[in-house]
């Protein structure tokens, strides 16, 4: 939601704004923008699209000076066009702001400002920030920002530059993230760590009502007026991780590294003999006990993966679990309290309704345990418990490695706590961390067959319609598989338990549709056989993903693609897999970006 750059030091500032934008543009890329300072004249140029169209835009007459922001934007309030575009500034145009968030009191403000004699350009919450700075400046910018935060309400990451105060930047945070880079002679501010990785290790990240001074050679963060001691977080993993690495797109290079997400995340978390050792859980035997419920919250493909859970924690734990949306749950009063475990989901671990659906468990007194990949988001930092993904930076729009990795977690979890209250036999313990310790194996195999998906992907690439069936886990993964390929390749795709088709969905089966048919629970198998036989009644093109050993279901289908053989329990590793190709190469086929698919970001950070 919006990306977020800043500069100040001795090197020109237009260079490394733009390098930073580019590994930001995931946060959203409908227009771009750049406000340089050069011997105090402010200049900004913006342009509608993507960084590219900016850069092309801007050409040869690369803006100068030593101080910049940058900002690439995810449209929530004004159309994407030049004039909404960040940074945006005051009557005078001597005061820039970019900002990630929503400033939910911005027509109240702009009608005062308005009154006021403002002159507002744009359609945009942001625009009345500037406004506002022009209103308080009395010589300071720090004071006047000060100010301007006591008016508004809403989210903000922002930052904000003047000619009239130069040598320094000022940036505030409230439920949208913000980083300070640390350098010799020179920081750096941004809405995420990749930003900055080429340029320093060292970062401090803002809370929730801090505000800080950044200059060449200081920074100083203050609340309430207060100065306040931060901790210096040094980035563990390195730059590389953040790039392409030859291949085509990030999207491909993650799924090709979901083994060894998948094996970093279980490391150090499997004894020599077998057992879990999730130490960073905590949840002591009595407080398991007391459990009488779990809630597993969070939004998009983390929510998927909260679907694999509930079947995975009620069969193996027999406890009730409920799934919800957090934009659904944080609005009807949920039924928490002690006995209820919620467990949230989030990759990035700073979406705005994920973050609001844990605060209000948090106050509602129930146990709270995150997972999450982002070390120091602001899940991490709020949750109490934390268990991470250790998935690395995932960069495509498109979750395919963190999603991976969280299933990964979530069975890790449930067997840790049935390990601890003594609901599973340490036998099945064993031959199950077995099983979890082959996934990586089993899905670089998968991986190696891509050639076979792309085939598929070509059988499915003009369909403007296409439907996701299966039972059990196999729906949650259905949910998932047609979840990529709508937003990757726009294919319109729906995921139906097998068995409710024939309450509906079968009035659209028509001659070589394309069905996706997951049939990998051997306990579901003739219940599948009945639905698909159904569609294949109807003369639908049948693709089915199925165990190897598994002769059955391939006779009463098109095509079939073999996962491995597992536990079924686990299957969901394995099956997810050809979906997350078959989705990959449909994009590349019908000439979509991959990366970036349209009216899409990677990290939300407004409601
Ligand atoms: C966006 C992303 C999805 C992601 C969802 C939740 O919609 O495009 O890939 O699953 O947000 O994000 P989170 O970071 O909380 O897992």
């Amino acid at each position: 939601m919006c990306g977020i750059i800043g500069y100040i030091g001795e090197k020109q500032a237009y260079p490394i704004l733009i390098d930073g934008l580019s590994k930001l543009e995931y946060r959203g890329y409908d227009s771009a923008g750049v406000a340089l300072l050069d011997e105090d004249q402010l200049e900004i140029m913006k342009s509608v699209g993507r960084l590219s169209k900016l850069e092309e835009k801007i050409g040869e007459q690369v803006p100068f000076g030593t101080m910049g922001i940058g900002h690439t934007r995810w449209a929530t309030h004004g159309r994407p066009c030049d004039m909404n575009a960040h940074p945006h500034s005051d009557c005078t145009g001597e005061y820039v702001v970019i900002h990630n968030g929503i400033i939910e009191n911005y027509q109240a403000l702009r009608e005062w400002l308005k009154t006021e004699g403002h002159l507002f350009r744009s359609e945009t919450d942001t625009e009345v920030l500037a406004h506002l700075v022009e209103q308080y400046f009395r010589g300071d910018l720090k004071a006047a920002v000060r100010q301007v935060l006591e008016k508004v309400s809403g989210s903000y990451a922002m930052v904000v530059m003047s000619e009239r105060d130069p040598g320094r930047l000022i940036c505030a945070r409230k439920d949208s993230p913000l980083v300070i880079g640390l350098g010799e002679g020179e920081n750096f501010i941004a809405s995420d760590i990749p930003a900055l990785l080429k340029y320093t290790r060292r970062t401090i990240i803002l809370e929730d009502g801090e505000l800080a001074e950044v200059s060449r050679d200081n920074v100083t963060v203050e609340r309430c007026g207060q100065l306040v001691t931060k901790e210096v977080f040094n980035v563990e993993w390195d730059v590389v991780a953040a790039e392409k690495e030859g291949f085509e797109h990030f999207m491909l290079k993650e799924i090709h590294e979901q083994p060894k997400a998948i094996r970093d995340t279980l490391r150090s978390r499997i004894t020599a003999d077998g057992l879990v050792n999730l130490a960073e859980l905590n949840l002591a035997e009595d407080e398991i006990w007391q459990l009488r419920k779990v809630v597993m919250v969070a939004c998009g493909t983390a929510y998927h993966a909260g679907l694999v859970g509930k079947y995975v924690f009620e069969k193996l734990l027999r406890l009730p679990v409920e799934v919800d949306v957090a934009s659904e749950f944080r609005y009807r009063n949920p039924l928490l309290g002690e006995d209820t475990l919620v467990v949230v989901i989030s990759q990035s671990g700073e979406t705005a309704d994920t973050l609001a659906a844990m605060r209000l468990a948090k106050e509602k007194g129930s146990p709270v345990v995150a997972i999450t990949n982002v070390v120091g988001s602001t899940v991490s930092r709020e949750a109490g418990r934390v268990i991470y993904t250790w998935a690395g930076p995932e960069i495509a729009v498109a979750s395919t490695k963190a999603y991976i990795t969280q299933l990964i977690v979530l069975y890790l979890l449930a067997l840790q706590i049935g390990q601890s209250a003594g609901l599973i036999p340490e036998a099945e313990i064993m031959a199950m961390t077995a099983a979890l310790k082959k996934l990586p194996m089993d899905v670089a195999g998968i991986i190696e067959k891509e050639d076979v998906i792309k085939e598929f992907a070509s059988r499915i690439k003009d369909w403007e319609d296409t439907f996701f069936i299966g039972r059990g886990l196999d729906y949650a993964v259905a949910l998932e598989g047609s979840l990529k390929l709508k937003e990757i390749s726009y294919i319109h795709a729906e995921a139906y338990p097998a068995g409710e088709l024939k309450h509906g969905t079968l009035a659209l089966i028509t001659e070589n549709i394309p069905v996706i048919a997951l049939a990998t629970q051997p306990d579901l198998y003739e219940k599948m056989w009945s639905n698909i036989k159904e569609v294949k009644a109807r003369d639908a093109y049948v693709l089915a993903i199925v165990n190897e050993g598994d002769n059955e279901t391939g006779k009463e289908v098109d095509d079939v693609f073999e996962i491995p053989a597992t536990n079924p329990i686990f299957t969901p590793v394995l099956s997810v897999i050809p979906l997350q190709l078959l989705s990959y190469y449909a994009s590349v086929m019908r000439g979509c970006d991959v990366d970036k698919p349209r009216n899409l970001a990677k990290s939300v950070t407004v409601e």
